[in-house]
């Protein structure tokens, strides 16, 4: 192997210990990297579930900020994850682990086989792109020294594959000159993944990962599923497709035929379980809700040949709170729901109006779960939204956990497959413009998991 020059990009580097400490790099077995996007906990939620619905656990991980590194004792096909997740960005293999980086190791392991190997045999010109993560603050990772590990790190790749003779470009990151990580959007516009690598360098205070991506998350699909669809309810709230995309596979079991969404406005989250080759039942009080909702699913199915059966699929205009009405009991796999979530607020509610506003949806939320359960199969789970009102602290929420107890659901943490993290009873979809922020619960009905 080629010895690089010692290059020093900045003082000591991030994970560094000590100078005279001998650098230590492992070889890592069959560990994956996720870029887990805005909301981390959510994305790793969702992971976690998909990863156990298809027989695989996490059995130790690292999460670093927004990227996250799992040991799952399989070999994952990315791929196929990245096109069931809605809240992971990018996916990739794990190809060496050092724990303590200097510039020397990680040049080193940049050029060995497994990383850069590949490319060098390469006919054609490649492409090449460096993305940095690190979840470290700037005082002890300043911008100057990523983008001088990053620009030195392209050159010693250009340089190594220009002596093996193939010529090589790198990628820039397109919106600003700082740091940041190359956006997926850029690298399949670039067609980086096919015709080069990704090299991802995930940083912390215990090491440095470095991982090749090997998927992206189809933007196009959910973008055209969002702004394309012939009716937006916007009036009404939608919610983002990759949110509904992470619900459907927060309550989604294997064997799970059938997806019901009581409160189902345009169909948002219909057409994210579709995708997945769910069948479903859409049902909203209002009729424009059911009719929107019907012709959207009918411009998915012309979009995709490969859709469920549209037979399979139901529409209901009726009170969730009254839908075994309509609906027969124990005959729904799972359910996910963003019900009404009170009218839109133009300034942060204050403590009296929040507590009226909380106090009129608790009744809704209560006689609708109570009713949903009678629909749910036993062992069957439930995705609900709960509002929760902008203010000081925590804000303000709807406290269901007794009424949800004596309905006989259990709460179960989203996270429950992650160590440390079993007591989490739910978590927050937030953005800090929202005066209305989302929490996402998972309950489940009692009897036998599948
Ligand atoms: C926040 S919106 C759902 C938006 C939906 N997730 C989407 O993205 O299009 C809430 C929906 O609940 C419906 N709704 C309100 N009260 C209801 C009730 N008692 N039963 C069923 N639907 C109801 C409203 O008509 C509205 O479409």
């Amino acid at each position: 192997m080629t010895r690089s020059k010692r290059v020093r990009p900045g003082a000591n580097w991030p994970g560094q210990r000590s100078r005279e400490t001998t650098p230590s790099c492992e070889e890592p077995r069959d560990d994956f990297f996720f870029v887990l996007g805005h909301q981390p906990l959510l994305s790793l939620a969702e992971l976690a579930n998909v990863l156990r619905t298809s027989g695989a656990n996490i059995e130790q991980y690292r999460l670093m900020g927004d990227v996250v590194v799992i040991r799952s004792g399989h070999s994952l096909d990315c791929p196929k994850l990245l096109g069931i997740l809605g809240g992971s960005v990018k996916a990739g293999r794990v190809l060496a682990h050092l724990s303590e980086p200097n510039p020397e190791t990680l040049w080193e392991s940049l050029i060995s086989d497994s990383v850069l190997g590949g490319l060098a045999e390469s006919a054609k010109p490649v492409t090449l792109a460096i993305s940095l993560y690190s979840s470290l603050p700037e005082e002890q990772f300043p911008m100057a020294q990523r983008r001088s590990v990053i620009e030195e790190t392209n050159k010693r790749c250009k340089k190594f594959l220009a002596e093996k003779g193939v010529s090589c470009r790198y990628l820039i990151w397109e919106g600003s000159r700082r740091a940041e990580p190359i956006a997926s959007a850029q690298l399949i516009k670039t067609h980086t993944l096919e015709s080069g690598a990704e090299i991802c360098l995930v940083w912390d205070e215990k090491g440095l990962f470095i991982g090749k991506t090997e998927a992206v998350q189809e933007l196009d699909a959910f973008a055209k599923r969002d702004m394309q669809k012939p009716v937006r309810r916007t009036t009404e709230g939608l919610l983002p497709p990759k949110l509904a995309r992470i619900l459907v596979n927060l309550c989604r079991q294997l064997e799970d035929r059938m997806l019901l969404d009581p409160f189902c406005g345009s169909g948002v989250i219909l057409l994210e379980a579709l995708q997945l080759g769910l069948n479903v039942i859409g049902s909203d009080l209002a009729s424009e809700a059911v009719d929107a909702s019907q012709v959207n699913v009918h411009w998915l199915y012309k979009q995709d040949p490969t859709l469920p059966d549209s037979k399979g699929n139901a529409f209901h205009c009726h009170d969730a709170r009254r839908l075994t009405e309509r609906i027969a009991p124990l005959s729904v796999d799972c359910i996910a729901t963003e019900p009404y979530l009170g009218p839109p607020l133009r300034r942060p509610a204050n403590p009296l109006e929040a507590a009226r506003l909380l106090s009129e949806l608790r009744h809704l939320y209560v006689e609708a779960l109570a009713e949903l359960r009678i629909l749910l199969r036993p062992g069957g789970r439930l995705c609900v939204i709960l509002p929760r009102l902008a203010g000081p602290g925590q804000g303000y929420g709807l406290d269901l956990r007794d009424e949800i107890g004596l309905m006989g659901y259990r709460i179960v943490s989203p996270l429950r497959a992650v160590a440390g993290f079993f007591e989490q009873t739910h978590l927050l979809y937030a953005r800090h413009d929202q005066r209305v922020f989302r929490e996402i619960w998972l309950l489940e009905s009692p009897g036998q998991e599948r």
